[in-house]
C-alpha cells in the first residue's frame, strides 16, 4: 500500500487549528440521526486531536445543496447527534471561512471543537476551486481527512485542502485503507467476493474488476437471475435484466480466463407474489421455476455450499445481499452466509471486509456487524473502490 501520513506523524499540536474532514451525511428521521456509525467512526480521531490540545474544526457536507444555502441542510441539524456521540459540547460556526470563522477560533480553547456549516453551500466545494480551498486553508495549521465515505469526490474539502495544508489520514481513514488493502490490494488468497443486490447494471464495473482479482465470485440477489438467464435458465417473472445477458456471459468468460469460479445458486426460494411469508412460497431447483414465480432468495443447498466455499478462503469482500432480505423469509440465505463468514472470522481463518448501505443493514440484521474484520461506513466510495478506481480523497493524501 502506498504510504500516507497519519496522526502518528503530528508533532506538538497544542493550540494548533486542525481542519478535520468528516462525513456527517447521516440518515435522519424526526430531527435526529437513525444511524450514528459515521460519527462513532471519527470519534477516535477527534478525541485524539482534542486530547493533544488542538482546536478542532469539523468540516462536512450534508445532502446535495449544489452550491446554495438551504436552512434545511445545515450541519447544525446533526450537531446534537455529534455532541451525544462525542459526549462533548461543540460550537456551531455558520460559515467555512472568513471573519466569523476567525473570531470563533479565537473563542475556542485548546481541545475545543467547532462545527463548520455545510461545505456544499458554496459552489467552490464541488468545483474543487483552489481559491475556495485556500480560503478555508488559511484558518488551519493542518488538515486531517477522516471521511473515506466521501473520498470518491474530488472536492475542495476532500482533495483541494490537501494541496494547501500538511495533510494526514485520520484514524478511521487509516483503518479503512488498511482493511481495504488487506481485502483486495494485497490480500491473502484464496479470495472470495460476495456481490449481491438487485441489478447487474449498477455493479458491472465491480464484477468486471473482481473477476481478475478473486478466486471465487459469489453472485446473489436479483443480479444472479440475469446470470442464470444468460445460462439459459428460465427465471419466470423474477427481476432480471434480459438485455444484459450478453454482458453476463462476457463476465463469465472473463472469469473463466482469469481462473475465477463464478458461483450461482442451483436451488432457489420462489413465490408468486412478493410479500412476507406468502402462501405460494417454495424451494426448488433453478430449472424448476414456474412462469408465474419469482426467485426471491438463494436456496438452502446452495447457501450451505457457499458456506463451504468460504471455509476454503482466507479473505472475503462482501457487497450486497443474497436475497430480498428486508422481507422475511427472504433474508435466510443472507443471514446464514453472513453468520458463516462471521464465525470463520472469529475463528481467525478469514479476513472479512464488507461495505455499502444495504450490506451494512443486512449484516446488522444478521447480528454479525461487529464480528466481521471490518465493515465500511461508505456507500458510493466503497463501490468505486470495488470497481478498482482511484479515489481522489485517498490519492490526495498519498501524493
Ligand atoms: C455518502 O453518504 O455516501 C457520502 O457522504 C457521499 O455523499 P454524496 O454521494 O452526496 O457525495
Amino acid at each position: 500500500m502506498s504510504s500516507f501520513r497519519t496522526l502518528d506523524d503530528l508533532g506538538d499540536i497544542t493550540g494548533k487549528v486542525a481542519l478535520v474532514r468528516v462525513d456527517l451525511n447521516l440518515p435522519m428521521k424526526d430531527g435526529s440521526a437513525t444511524d450514528v456509525s459515521r460519527v462513532e467512526a471519527v470519534k477516535p480521531t477527534i478525541l485524539e486531536l482534542t486530547e493533544k490540545g488542538a482546536k478542532v474544526l469539523l468540516l462536512a457536507h450534508y445532502g446535495r445543496p449544489k452550491g446554495q444555502r438551504f436552512s434545511t441542510m445545515s450541519t447544525s441539524f446533526v450537531q446534537g447527534d455529534v455532541e451525544k456521540v462525542l459526549d462533548k459540547e461543540i460550537m456551531f460556526i455558520p460559515e467555512v471561512m472568513g471573519p466569523v470563522v476567525e473570531q470563533s477560533i479565537g473563542i475556542l480553547g485548546n481541545g475545543d471543537i467547532g462545527l463548520l456549516d455545510n461545505v456544499r453551500f458554496w459552489p467552490g466545494e464541488e468545483a474543487n476551486d483552489p481559491e475556495f480551498a485556500r480560503g478555508m486553508a488559511v484558518h488551519g495549521d493542518f488538515y486531517v481527512n477522516d471521511a473515506f465515505s466521501a473520498a470518491h469526490r474530488a472536492h475542495a474539502s476532500t482533495d483541494g485542502l490537501a494541496h494547501h495544508l500538511p495533510a494526514y489520514a485520520g484514524r478511521a481513514m487509516e483503518a479503512e485503507l488498511k482493511a481495504l488493502d488487506a481485502a483486495l490490494g494485497n490480500p491473502e488468497a484464496p479470495v472470495a467476493a460476495v456481490v449481491g443486490g438487485a441489478k447487474v447494471s449498477t455493479k458491472l464495473d465491480v464484477l468486471t474488476n473482481l473477476v481478475g482479482k478473486v478466486q471465487h465470485l459469489i453472485i446473489g440477489g436479483g443480479m444472479a437471475n440475469t446470470f442464470l438467464a444468460a445460462k439459459g435458465v428460465d427465471v419466470g417473472k423474477s427481476l432480471c435484466e434480459h438485455d444484459l445477458t450478453d454482458t453476463a456471459n462476457r463476465i463469465i468468460d472473463e472469469a473463466a480466463h482469469a481462473g475465477c469460479t463464478v458461483h450461482l445458486p442451483y436451488d432457489v426460494v420462489v413465490a408468486k407474489e412478493f410479500a412476507a411469508n406468502p402462501a405460494s412460497l417454495r424451494t426448488c431447483n433453478v430449472h424448476e421455476v414456474a412462469a408465474d414465480e419469482m426467485i426471491l432468495d438463494v436456496g438452502p443447498l446452495a447457501t450451505e455450499a457457499l458456506g463451504d466455499v468460504l471455509k476454503t478462503c482466507s479473505t472475503l469482500v462482501w457487497n450486497g445481499p443474497m436475497g430480498a432480505f428486508e422481507t422475511e423469509p427472504f433474508d435466510t440465505a443472507t443471514v446464514a452466509l453472513a453468520k458463516t463468514a462471521a464465525a470463520l472470522t472469529q475463528d481467525g481463518s478469514l479476513t472479512s471486509v464488507a461495505g455499502g448501505g444495504d450490506t451494512v443493514a443486512a449484516l446488522a440484521h444478521a447480528g454479525v456487524k461487529d464480528e466481521f474484520t471490518f465493515v465500511s461506513t461508505a456507500g458510493g466510495a466503497f463501490l468505486e473502490w470495488m470497481e478498482g478506481k482511484d479515489l481522489p480523497g485517498v490519492a490526495a493524501l498519498i501524493a
